[in-house]
């Protein structure tokens, strides 16, 4: 009975509205006649049915198009143009998205060979990686669509063994600048990542950009080293997955959308440091095994799956050992004599002083890192480099004696050449 009653409402309405149109037409109609309306119609009656006729027949349509579009009737084409048109011109500036759009579709194209040699040239004892790396970068920037930054990449690994170091070599390498965040800073919770992603309306610090946000809006084909990213709350992390997932960061201050897509992610981790290890020893020549046991690895560790999802390659790094140990110590002491302002002699490293620290380093076991290693050598060297320098040296040979390490004079400022 309700149901009838509610189907006849409609056509009650529209009787009761000619009724009342009626009524109103007869007593208008005097009024009419006496203001001279009824004459001028006569005349121009023509034209006015026209115009009527026309906005009708546009009212007419709109109300076809409308019921088609809400019954999923019209054709396609038509409705994703409405649809795209609407929204983009309403939410955002789509000149500005095409604009950037049109930069995005560009490839780049990058000799893996070319790079992997350069970042070989610096980091010690982690060909594969590099090679890896080198290798997925040029797939990723040869991309014509992306929609996601060009890579995000997790270099694992015990206390140093470069990851940090290839990072910024990576960098350098592709001539892009470096963001570098240490995110041990970011333990306490997600509030703590403000600093990031700038601060909400109303909040301290919502006059300014997040360091991040303001980095990529300044910078958007920076290389983003999120150094110890394990130390970072899971929350931290879950604030990256649209940089990861969508290709955007979101500034909390103004809600302004600044693209990740041209951007390199690099993360470094020393979480699960020795399944990891054996993970990467038994799958050497097996990437997916591989990535699957350090994903689950990584997961216990405490890293939230989706944010593991996301990462496109974990590189696992071996502890070095041998010669590398030699090799690092000696780059790094080429290093520290150039902050000096100073240079090594050809072969003005002693072979003893480099096995010293490479024994040095041995006995220090599973806990020792390349920084143990700096340090060792600054603690050795760098009194006798800042007397050398005070005598005028340019180029120095480091000796190895019994009481200690001392700087020999090679060139010095009045030697000729
Ligand atoms: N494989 C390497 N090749 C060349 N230099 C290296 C290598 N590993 C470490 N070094 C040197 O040692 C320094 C410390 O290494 P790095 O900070 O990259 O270690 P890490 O793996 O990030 O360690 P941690 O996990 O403790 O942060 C680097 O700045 C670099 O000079
Ligand atoms: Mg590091």
């Amino acid at each position: 009975m309700t149901s009838f009653l509610n189907r006849l409402l409609p056509y009650l309405w529209v009787a009761v509205g000619i009724a009342s149109v009626l009524t109103l037409a007869q007593t208008l109609s005097g009024f009419f006649r006496r203001i001279g309306l009824v004459d001028w119609l006569t005349h121009h009656g023509a034209l006015l049915g026209a115009i009527l006729g026309g906005l009708a027949a546009v009212a007419w349509l709109l109300v076809v198009l409308g019921a088609l579009r809400r019954s999923n009737r019209l054709p396609r084409v038509l409705t994703e143009r409405r649809g795209l048109m609407d929204i983009l011109d309403r939410l955002t500036n789509r000149a500005e998205l095409e604009r950037r759009m049109a930069q995005e579709v560009e490839s780049i194209f990058v000799d893996a060979e070319a790079l992997a040699a350069k970042l070989k040239a610096q980091v010690v004892g982690e060909d594969r990686i590099c090679d890896d790396l080198a290798a997925q970068i040029r797939r990723r920037l040869a991309l014509k669509q992306r929609g996601k930054p060009v890579g995000v990449f997790l270099f694992a690994g015990p206390a140093g063994a470069g990851k940090t170091w290839l990072g910024k070599v990576l960098a350098d390498a592709l001539g892009r600048k470096l963001l570098h965040f240490d995110m041990t800073q970011f333990s306490a919770g997600a509030f703590a990542a403000t600093s990031l992603f700038g601060a909400g309306k109303g909040y301290v610090g919502s006059h300014e950009y997040g360091k991040l946000t303001q980095g990529l809006r300044d910078i958007p084909d920076a290389v983003v080293l999120l150094d110890e990213i394990e130390k970072a709350h899971g929350d931290v992390h879950k604030n990256f997955l649209t940089a990861w997932n969508d290709g955007f960061v979101t500034e909390k201050s103004d809600g302004k959308q600044i693209s990740t897509t041209r951007a390199i992610f690099v993360l470094t981790s020393n979480a699960a440091v020795d399944t990891l290890a054996d993970l990467s020893r038994q799958y050497a020549n097996d990437p997916d095994a591989l990535r699957r046991g350090a994903v689950e690895a990584l997961r216990v560790a405490g890293f939230a799956p989706e944010v593991l999802n996301r990462i496109d390659r974990i590189f696992v790094f071996e502890p070095l050992a041998g010669l590398d140990i030699a090799r690092v110590a000696a780059l790094e002491i080429e290093r520290m004599i150039a902050g000096y302002g100073l240079t090594v002699a050809a072969s003005g490293i002693d072979p003893q002083l480099l096995l010293d620290l490479m024994a040095r380093q041995k006995k220090m076991g599973a806990t020792a890192s390349s920084r143990d290693l700096t340090r060792a050598i600054e603690e050795s060297i760098a009194d006798s480099l800042i007397t050398a320098k005070e005598k005028g040296a340019r180029s120095v040979a480091l000796i190895q004696g019994v009481d200690g390490v001392r700087a020999e004079i090679a060139e010095s400022g009045d030697s000729p050449g």
